[in-house]
């Protein structure tokens, strides 16, 4: 194997400084970026995500407008990235366009207030509609290395994305070489893009530690325009220690798979598990860490957080293959410190992988994820605070939920120290529907919707779910519906989203 040029590994760096590879500054990589191109990043929510460049393309951005000229790029990410990247773009006003999921707090706000134009995917497609051609040209592909050499080989860091796609088809490539990052890791990644129909043939995967693809990602070095060096950590953020409600609804998750393994629902071995991301997730993963009926099993998800890692390490997960290494400083330090242990056990894949439909379907995932909302028929909005402010996007919450064995949707019955109820006559935005959201948990209890009827849902969801400050309320919508197999009153269904809107809480409403 070629040895790497890694900045922790000085002397292959002088070894082969006799390569072509052009080492340059942030602001040199900017230059090659023009107005109105298109850029992929490397990276997923926000952990492999580059770090310094855009940092020089806003500032670029910002001199092009102070002398009289526009500035702006489209930018393709696996999913959200960090403040160097998004925040500091988005405040720049240097966005053309931002696709798929995003987080950061000026992002957001430059969405919602209609400034940048935002389109919302499932994360398992962007790939494969770059290569459709259905978002146009990629001009250059920006990527977070751990190494990188002057055959082209680039060895990834923490998140993948759809870094192989873009990488392939931009016409120029810059890396970011991050010394954070060392060059043993190699091994950690499973890169594969499947081909386009019609030649399309199954991805074979059978199980989540199954490797199909290369090990580096392979580009054309005459595409490589430039290498800076960088030493950043990756802006992950901690999660909160699980509070009474998430701890609840953890328990609550982790009691519902121990009855559906005595029913024989779910096999005695388990079945691999999809966990979405933030402090609900991490709270249901503590406590199916913490019971004993549940076997130790697989993650095949999207993001594998703190909580997965420590897990690993008491023996209560055995394998986990993801998009991203979403965790703490002090958690990767961990996974490099114990690379011998963790090397069995981690595998990073592109979206399109890690959230293949295909996979989750064949694989029998049992997946968990979080709503915003739900409403009484069972349909999910995770998307649309009071259906029309974007939060975050849909991520990979579709790509599971629609392909699971076991769809599940967690979320507090209440938001805003009880003023909205989580449990409304009809969501204000569908992103999961009906038909395939299968079980409903709160911290008041859970809700399984399998055959039941719409009308059967309704009041399983009120009896079960609902907080006791709504369930009057709800109980009387259903009173005063017009009948039907779906019974709603059209004209009052989202009186609730309007009393808080007009009073600012939900608890106000009349019918
Ligand atoms: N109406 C209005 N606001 C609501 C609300 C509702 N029904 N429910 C929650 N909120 C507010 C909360 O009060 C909170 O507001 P704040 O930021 O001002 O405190 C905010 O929405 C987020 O709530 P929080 O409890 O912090 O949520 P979270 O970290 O558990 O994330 C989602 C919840 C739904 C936003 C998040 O899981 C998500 O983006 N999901 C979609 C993508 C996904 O599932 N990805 C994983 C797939 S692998």
């Amino acid at each position: 194997m070629v040895d790497f040029v890694n900045l922790c590994t000085f002397a292959p760096f002088f070894q082969y400084s006799i390569m072509s590879l052009n080492f340059i500054t942030a602001q040199e990589a900017a230059s090659f970026i023009n107005h109105n191109d298109n850029i992929g990043f490397s990276g997923f929510t926000p952990a492999g995500a580059p770090k310094v460049i855009a940092q020089a393309i806003a500032e670029k951005s910002q001199a092009e407008r102070q002398a009289g000229r526009e500035f702006k790029v489209g930018v393709f990410t696996g999913a959200s990235t960090g403040d160097s990247l998004d925040g500091v773009l988005a405040r720049a006003e240097a966005v053309k366009f931002r696709t798929p999921y995003q987080s950061n707090p000026d992002l957001r706000s430059g969405i919602n207030k209609g400034n940048i134009p935002y389109f919302d995917l499932h994360l398992s497609q962007l790939a494969q509609e770059l290569r459709y051609g259905y978002y146009g040209k990629i001009n250059t592909v920006i990527i977070e290395a751990a190494g990188v050499n002057e055959k082209g080989e680039i060895l990834l860091t923490t998140g993948v994305g759809i870094t192989p796609t873009a990488a392939r088809m931009a016409d120029k490539i810059i890396v970011e070489l991050n010394s954070r990052h060392p060059s043993f890791i190699n091994g950690l990644h499973d890169l594969y893009e499947p081909a386009d129909p019609p030649h399309r043939r199954e991805i074979p995967i059978y199980k989540p530690s199954d490797r199909i693809g290369q090990t580096l990602l392979k580009v054309d070095p005459s595409k490589i325009v430039g290498v800076v060096k960088t030493q950043l950590p990756d802006e992950v953020k901690a999660f909160s220690e699980p509070d009474e409600t998430t701890k609840r609804i953890g328990d609550r998750v982790a009691g519902f798979l121990i009855s559906e393994m005595r029913a024989g629902r779910i096999p005695a071995s388990f079945l691999p598990l999809q966990s979405g991301v933030g402090n609900i997730a991490n709270a249901v993963l503590g406590s199916l860490g913490a019971s004993p009926e549940i076997p130790a099993f697989e993650m095949f998800t999207e993001v594998i957080q703190d909580s997965v890692i420590e897990m690993m390490q008491s023996g209560d997960v055995k394998f986990a293959s993801g998009c991203s290494l979403t965790i703490t400083s002090s958690a990767l330090d961990s996974i490099y410190e114990n690379w011998d242990f963790f090397k069995h056990r981690l595998v990073l894949r592109p979206q399109e992988i890690s959230n293949s439909p295909e996979l989750a379907r064949r694989m029998g995932l049992i997946t968990i994820n979080t709503a915003l909302e739900a409403d009484l028929f069972g349909n999910v909005n995770s998307t649309h605070v009071l259906g029309t402010k974007m939060m975050n996007g849909i991520g990979g919450s579709g790509d599971f939920t629609r392909n699971s064995y076991l769809s599940i949707f967690t979320c507090p019955s209440t938001a805003k120290d009880g003023k909205i109820s989580a449990l409304v006559p009809m969501v204000s935005h569908t992103d999961h529907n009906e038909h395939s959201v299968k079980i409903l948990i709160t911290e008041q209890g859970v809700a399984d919707l399998r055959g039941k009827s719409p009308m059967q849902k309704a009041q399983t969801i009120i009896e079960n779910c609902a907080h006791p400050d709504y369930k009057q309320l709800l109980t009387d919508y259903l009173k005063q519906t017009n009948g039907g197999n779906t019974p709603h009153n059209l004209g009052n269904c989202f009186n609730m989203h309007r009393e808080f809107l007009d009073s600012g809480d939900m608890r106000n409403t009349k019918w």
